[in-house]
């Protein structure tokens, strides 16, 4: 019996790690440990929530407006003893979080094997997103198993020089997630308000954007909103304080946007679903969108996801205010323009990145995603 123990700590890894967690306890010779730092709490408890998964361990260590020195010595600190207990054969992180990065970090001091979900993004640009490209980069370094999404990011691995015999491209587990999230008779008091006009979904919370770049965004997306009323905006804010602050104030008065807590992570994606268009700085809302033919306006300098921009649904506009607001403009009044983004491609995955990685860990032979064949 192996004994794999997945650890993360923040929505967006829970969004991907549960269908994992949930594909291994079905198979017979894996014993699934899973430990959460809680290094986001609310938002990390709605998405275990939702797919019905119950920690093993919950190391607890979120504090309000914490900065990364308190998310990395606090794990640190606590893991070892989980790790040290548990003695696992293997321990799963997902992405580019701290969590990910200081769960590899302690696994490498105690030499237990890492296999790293979502593997091979990059910008190569150490600040963009920060500190998120440092810590992809870095447990690149220790993963005994890397499981790419993508060719490309396979691609980027062999490049740096990881051995191919460690890399698996999988396809993405969020499109896993995706499966079981949208629905037909999905209703919501604010979507059926936006469904009067048209539903612009928006979400910020990176860390490099905080301060004058997000307030930049944020009145490009006003004044837009202000100039076509047809548009009701529906923008589930992120906890962090000084994002609700900086929304709060931005926003405040402008009819049609409507400001509200954190959605579930089915009502979020039933949300992007019948969005006329995103605009966002999340990683995966990039990923999430091109699925449903939703345009993306992604509101950062770089993206570490270029398959969607390839492939057209995604367009980078940076955190300029003109830039945001003429793209923003030009989408609702250039039907031309919106039909060559709005269209339904999945570049990430087809949904089955789960089993692969299990048939991985369970030493099955493996299958490559081929997005040529399967996508
Ligand atoms: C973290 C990740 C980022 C990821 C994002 C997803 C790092 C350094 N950053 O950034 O890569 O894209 O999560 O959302 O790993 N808060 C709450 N309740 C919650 C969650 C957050 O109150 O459930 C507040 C707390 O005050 C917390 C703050 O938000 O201190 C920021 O959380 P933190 O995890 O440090 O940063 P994120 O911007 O969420
Ligand atoms: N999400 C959610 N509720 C929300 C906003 C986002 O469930 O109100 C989900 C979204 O569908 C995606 C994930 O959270 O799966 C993205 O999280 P976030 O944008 O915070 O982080 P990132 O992907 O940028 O790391």
């Amino acid at each position: 019996m192996k004994k794999v123990m997945l650890v993360f700590g923040t929505r967006p890894e829970a969004v991907k790690m549960c269908p994992l967690v949930l594909e291994l306890k079905k198979r017979a010779s894996i014993e699934t440990v899973v430990c959460v730092t809680a290094q986001h709490r609310e938002m990390l408890d709605g998405v275990l929530a939702a797919f019905g998964v119950v920690p093993d361990w919950d190391l607890d260590i979120m504090k309000d407006r914490q900065t990364l020195f308190d998310i990395t010595v606090n794990i640190l600190n606590s893991i070892r003893e989980v790790l040290e207990k548990e003695r696992p054969d293997v321990v799963l992180v997902q992405g580019d979080t701290s969590t990910a990065f200081v769960t590899a970090l302690a696994c490498f001091y105690l030499q237990i094997p890492v296999g790293h979900v979502e593997a091979g993004l990059r910008t190569y640009d150490i600040y963009s997103p920060y500190p998120e490209e440092f810590n992809r980069e870095a447990i690149s370094l220790v993963a005994r198993y890397s499981f790419a999404p993508t060719a490309l990011a396979r691609d980027r691995l062999l490049a740096e020089g990881r051995k191919p015999e460690t890399v698996y491209v999988t396809g993405n587990t969020v499109i896993d997630a995706m499966r079981r999230t949208v629905r037909e008779d999905f209703t919501h008091p604010d979507l059926e308000w936006a469904k009067q006009g048209k539903l612009i979904f928006i979400t910020a919370h990176r860390r490099e954007n905080l301060g004058e770049p997000m307030r930049r965004m944020f009145r490009a997306i006003r004044k837009v909103l202000e100039e076509h009323p047809e548009c009701r905006a529906v923008y589930p804010v992120h906890m962090n304080p000084e994002v609700r602050k900086i929304a709060e104030e931005e926003f405040g008065g402008c009819a049609n946007i409507r400001l509200i807590e954190p959605l579930s992570v089915f009502e979020c994606h039933n949300f992007e679903a019948r969005s006329f268009l995103c605009l966002t700085d999340s990683g995966g809302l990039q990923e999430e969108c091109p699925g449903w033919g939703v345009p993306v306006l992604v509101m950062r300098d770089t993206t570490e996801r270029p398959e969607g921009v390839e492939a057209g649904t995604l367009r980078l506009v940076g955190t300029d205010e003109k830039t945001i607001y003429r793209a923003f403009t030009e989408l609702l009044e250039d039907e031309e323009v919106y039909a060559g983004m709005a269209h339904a491609v999945n570049p990430y995955g087809d949904g089955h990145a789960c089993e692969r990685i299990a048939d991985v860990l369970e030493g099955k032979p493996f299958v490559p995603w081929d997005p040529d064949e399967r996508g």
